[in-house]
């Protein structure tokens, strides 16, 4: 076991407003933006990507309305390697308390051959020349190199060696298609960390796209490999199927710091609150089995589970509702249910019920269940209605 003072704090870097709201469907108007930053700078984010300022004039107003209003949080704006881009965002960025120009450009071969149509040294040119650019308007630089996971390892090591050399101070190396392995994604991290001469001075940090589901392991995989800043959204939402869910990061940390002994700062009994309010205001559902969030994460309907939770909470939680903001664990009536948990719901409802009663009123509840898909507290007491009718004719 590690305690909290042997831990390496991870920076939570959320984009949510950016890589988020680009997923076909999510986009949020001003005030449902304002909303979500100031929950996400109340709950402890550390760096919000508030949007692109270059993309639109809302995106533009919506960055820079975030960053006078933020009290704590840095605030990042998105600028591709293009001059004009990258004087939006400083623009937008200006009145933060604390702002970041977040700068990216392809690095791998088929980025290069066919989006670029640039050869490696030109893209690195414009590294040095968009970096340099950046550092003028900020002292807070991030660079990305889009389609890290795709890139050789050499030219990649050549392109951090120069974003660092002309003053980023954060080096992300998204896997932008969702396409790399943990293990991939930890020796990427650990081999650039080593073979980059100046790697020392920046903070390396993951971006992980979900495509084939690995979203999350592989950002705690690079946090393996070294990085401390991790790129997240609320309820994982982002561009095709998404990004690393914050709310999974930060419990994943936190519920296994025996094996992973890092901190976010992240007060996590705000996750419940933050992915609401995400949902609500993208018009996103959250799946019912979403892990955290989902409104059957801490919810329990087979009948051995219910039994054991109500002997002992550990047997099958082993996060507590409470530390994501819910007030407890739903133990679910349905055709699973057990004897155990029929007898505690009755007693949540106020209802009391002789043992011949019961055997009565479960049987019925049994045959109900066995029909319907939800059965609601006040169906159970329409069972108990009638059973106690019964006995009085
Ligand atoms: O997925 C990606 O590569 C990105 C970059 C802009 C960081 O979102
Ligand atoms: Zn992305």
């Amino acid at each position: 076991m590690t305690s909290t003072t042997d831990k390496d704090r991870v920076v939570i870097f959320d984009t949510t407003l950016r890589d988020g709201e680009q997923c076909p469907g999510a986009t949020m108007n001003l005030d449902e933006k304002l909303a979500v930053a100031e929950l996400l700078d109340t709950m402890g984010v550390d760096i919000i990507e508030a949007g692109f300022p270059i993309a639109s004039n809302g995106d533009f107003e919506a960055v820079s309305e975030i960053a006078k209003r933020t009290k704590r949080a840095t605030i990042a704006g998105l600028a591709r390697a293009i001059p004009a881009d990258i004087a939006r965002a400083g623009e937008a960025v200006k009145h933060a308390r604390r702002g970041r120009i977040h700068t990216f450009v392809s690095t791998s071969p088929i980025h290069l051959a066919h989006q670029m149509r640039k050869s490696e040294d030109e893209v690195v040119e414009i590294i040095l020349k968009t970096v340099a650019q950046a550092r003028d308007l900020v002292e807070d630089v991030e660079w990305s190199a889009m389609d890290a996971t795709r890139t050789g390892i050499d030219y990649l090591c050549r392109c951090v060696e120069a974003a660092i050399r002309m003053g980023a101070t954060t080096i992300n190396l998204p896997d932008t298609v969702g396409y790399a392995t943990p293990e991939e994604y930890r020796s990427m991290f650990r081999q650039v960390r080593e073979r980059v001469p100046n790697a020392d001075k920046a903070i390396f940090s993951t971006h992980c796209h979900n495509d084939i589901g690995l979203a999350v392991a592989n950002s705690l995989a690079g946090v393996e490999g070294g990085a401390r800043q991790i790129e997240c959204t609320v309820n994982g939402i982002g561009e095709r199927a998404g990004n690393a869910a914050l709310e999974e990061v930060v419990m994943a940390l936190r519920t296994r710091g025996d094996v992973m002994p890092y901190d976010t700062g992240i007060d996590s009994t705000m996750l419940t609150r933050a992915s609401k309010l995400v949902s609500h205001a993208t018009n996103f559902p959250v799946q019912y089995n979403k892990a955290i969030v989902g409104r059957n994460a801490f919810a329990h309907e087979s009948g051995i589970h219910q039994d054991g939770m109500l002997k002992n909470a550990n047997t099958y939680e082993i996060m507590t509702p409470a530390s994501v903001g819910l007030t407890k664990t739903s133990l679910v009536m349905g055709k699973h249910s057990g004897r155990a948990a029929f007898r505690s719901k009755l007693t949540e409802l106020g209802l009391s019920l002789s043992d011949n009663q019961l055997q009565d009123v479960f049987e019925r509840f049994k045959d109900l269940a066995d029909r319907k898909k939800h059965v609601y507290d006040e169906d159970i007491e329409a069972l108990v209605d009638e059973n106690l009718a019964t006995a009085h004719d």
